[in-house]
């Protein structure tokens, strides 16, 4: 699967199948994100693999998506070391959260073309996803993504216009026009 496919592929999965995903699958997706491009090539990332039942359910009660986080075989939990990337973007906003989303995509992409689904959760609260991974200060969960096979076909390829806005509500040239 090329990446326009794996775009056009992947869909939030909300049903997992019990299988364990094999590790040397989790391990390919895993290099995709270790691969991401990054601010300096800081990679303030870091990712935890919950494959743990007790450690499951003790993370999908710090969720609304309890329910995803419980069910998937594996659960990958995305971290920023905020002090590694010390910058703001445009000198006005944190950067430290954006290269850890550009891992994410990567890893969701590579989930995609290797027939696994996933999902992205930021509907958590901090505190009790760091008490529960047992996480330190100034490092930060960004993502939750439960990891497995689809527990129904996700629809095929996207079509154009599938819940998207139009190129020309988004694309724009030479100037800000909305
Ligand atoms: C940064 C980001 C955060 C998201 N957070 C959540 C979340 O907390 N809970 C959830 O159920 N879905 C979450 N999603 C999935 C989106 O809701 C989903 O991609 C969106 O509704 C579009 O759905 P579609 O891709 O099927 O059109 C998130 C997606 C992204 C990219």
């Amino acid at each position: 699967m090329d990446v326009l496919e794996a775009i056009r592929a992947y869909r939030p999965c909300t049903q997992y199948q019990t299988r364990p995903v094999p590790a040397e699958q989790l391990k390919r997706v895993l290099a995709a994100a270790r691969l991401a491009p990054s601010h300096h090539n800081l990679q303030p990332w870091r990712f935890v693999v919950v494959q743990d039942d007790e450690q499951k359910r003790l993370l999908a009660q710090a969720s609304n998506r309890g329910r995803l986080i419980g069910e998937a075989p594996a659960v990958i939990v995305a971290f920023a070391v905020e002090e590694d990337i010390p910058v703001t973007i445009g000198g006005y906003i944190s950067a430290y959260p954006l290269d850890v989303a550009v891992a994410v995509d990567h890893l969701q992409l590579a989930a995609t073309s290797e027939g696994l689904g996933t999902c992205w959760i930021i509907d958590f609260n901090e505190e009790k996803v760091r008490h529960v991974l047992r996480v330190p200060e100034g490092i930060h969960p960004i993502a939750i993504v439960p990891i497995g096979y689809p527990g129904e076909p996700n629809g095929g390829s996207r079509p154009d216009g599938d819940g998207r806005k139009s190129p020309d509500e988004i694309i724009a040239y030479n100037e800000y026009p909305w």
